[in-house]
């Protein structure tokens, strides 16, 4: 059994590591400096169990950037690249994948093509048109980055979009390499348009649970009323549960932004309310929370972290970096501290490299997570991290 994994980030590289255990793999990338970095036993993202794993285990892994050597020969070829959202044609740009698929049926016409990245309902169904193969199939993944690795040891569930043979096949194959007891009922078979759905309903759910919170904290910060006992009285109730409720910035992190308009343009004239207000409520938190920071009057705002949440390794769409464009259109002073960037500017802002300067310089510090750093000035800070959780 040969498997190629095309895209070495949080998802690519998490199911090569995950499948190598047990299947000869091969993961390609269009980046030489990752795929070095995986042969070389290197993990280029910080996820603690894919660093050990890379690291330590005997694992049948290979990366390379070579298409021929990776598609020919391989009974599936896993497709994990980017689907950003694009505003201009109001949906995910799909062009990565489509290039992946194309490049697949040309040089290996028999493989089974698994869809991991994110898409829009019905793509699969479209490629399958294209290309008049029925074994191209929408596997939705449900990964956190900084965990991505251990989402795959630990699914919570396995979504396979067809019922023949390679799809009961590939889901079993997921479920042989993770550390779930066989016995739970964790696999579950769909149309991939189905799985689509599964994969962009979860994610809205998601955001839409941030969106709750987050409103119900605005709510308490206007009357004047705690939000901790508000929160701690509402989560109480094991229908609700006390969990994925501390109040932040906003939904942020590069899928749930993404898949929550991608969800809503699906809909397009089907009737809702609520899938267009969780993306709208997105907005208008960032909105009040840059009006509460002008409140404050401060001369400079300190932006301590751009990171979406700690343990993070990036920040692409992190909640901060909006709230960032808000205070800049507002004409306020900004610096920003983010140990991540070796820039001396980020659009313009200074980036303070030493933590110590960086409080002494800022009037008011904008926290979306609060970290132990920060313990001595707490009276400069403002945030909305009243559980000290993710
Ligand atoms: N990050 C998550 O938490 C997460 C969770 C579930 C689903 N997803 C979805 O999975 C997909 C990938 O997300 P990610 O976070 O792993 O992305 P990523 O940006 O971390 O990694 C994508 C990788 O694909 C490579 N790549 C791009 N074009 C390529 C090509 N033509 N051939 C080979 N390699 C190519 C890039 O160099 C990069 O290494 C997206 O559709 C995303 O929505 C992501």
């Amino acid at each position: 059994m040969k498997i190629c994994v095309v895209g070495t980030g949080y998802v690519g590289l998490s199911l090569s590591a995950l499948l190598s255990q047990k299947y000869h793999v091969i993961a390609l990338d269009i980046s030489k400096e990752k795929v070095d970095l995986i042969n070389q036993g290197i993990s280029p993202i910080n996820d603690d169990e894919l660093i050990s794993y890379l690291n330590d285990k005997s694992l049948d892994l290979k990366a390379t950037i070579n298409n021929k050597e990776a598609y020919e020969n391989a009974d599936y070829i896993i497709v994990a690249t980017p689907t950003n959202y694009d505003t201009e044609i109001g949906s995910f740009d799909t062009s990565n994948v489509e290039i992946v698929i194309s490049d697949c049926i040309k040089l290996n016409p028999n493989s089974t093509i698994i869809i991991k990245s994110t898409v829009p309902l019905g793509f699969t169904d479209k490629m399958r048109r294209k290309y008049r193969k029925r074994e191209i199939i929408f596997s939705p993944e449900f990964l956190r980055e900084s965990k991505a690795l251990y989402d795959n040891l630990y699914p919570s569930r396995i979504v396979v979009g067809d019922t023949t043979t390679k799809a009961i096949k590939f889901g079993e194959m997921l479920l042989a390499c993770s550390k779930k007891s066989k016995s739970e009922k964790l696999l579950f078979n769909m149309s991939s348009k189905e799985a689509e759905a599964v994969k962009l309903f979860s994610n809205t759910f998601l955001a839409m649970r941030v969106a709750f919170f987050n409103e119900l904290d605005s709510f308490s910060e206007i009357n004047n009323i705690s939000t901790e006992k508000i929160i701690d009285g509402v989560s109480s109730d094991p229908r609700i549960g006390n969990y994925y409720n501390n109040p932040s910035f906003g939904y942020g992190g590069y899928c749930l932004p993404k898949d929550t308009k991608q969800l809503l343009a699906n809909f397009g004239e089907i009737p809702n309310n609520i899938i267009k207000a969780v993306v709208e409520s997105n907005d208008t938190r960032k909105d009040f929370i840059v009006e509460s920071i002008i409140k404050k009057k401060p001369k400079t705002v300190g932006v301590y972290r751009l990171i979406m949440k700690k343990g993070s390794d990036n920040y692409r769409e992190s909640a901060v970096l909006d709230i960032v464009e808000k205070l800049l259109r507002e004409k306020i002073e900004i610096i920003i501290y983010e140990p991540f960037i070796d820039e001396i500017k980020f659009k313009q802002i200074d980036i303070v490299s030493n933590l110590s300067d960086f409080i002494s310089r800022s009037d008011l510090i904008v926290a979306n997570r609060i970290s132990s750093e920060l313990k001595l000035v707490s009276n400069k800070v403002y945030s909305r991290d009243l559980f000290r959780e993710n």
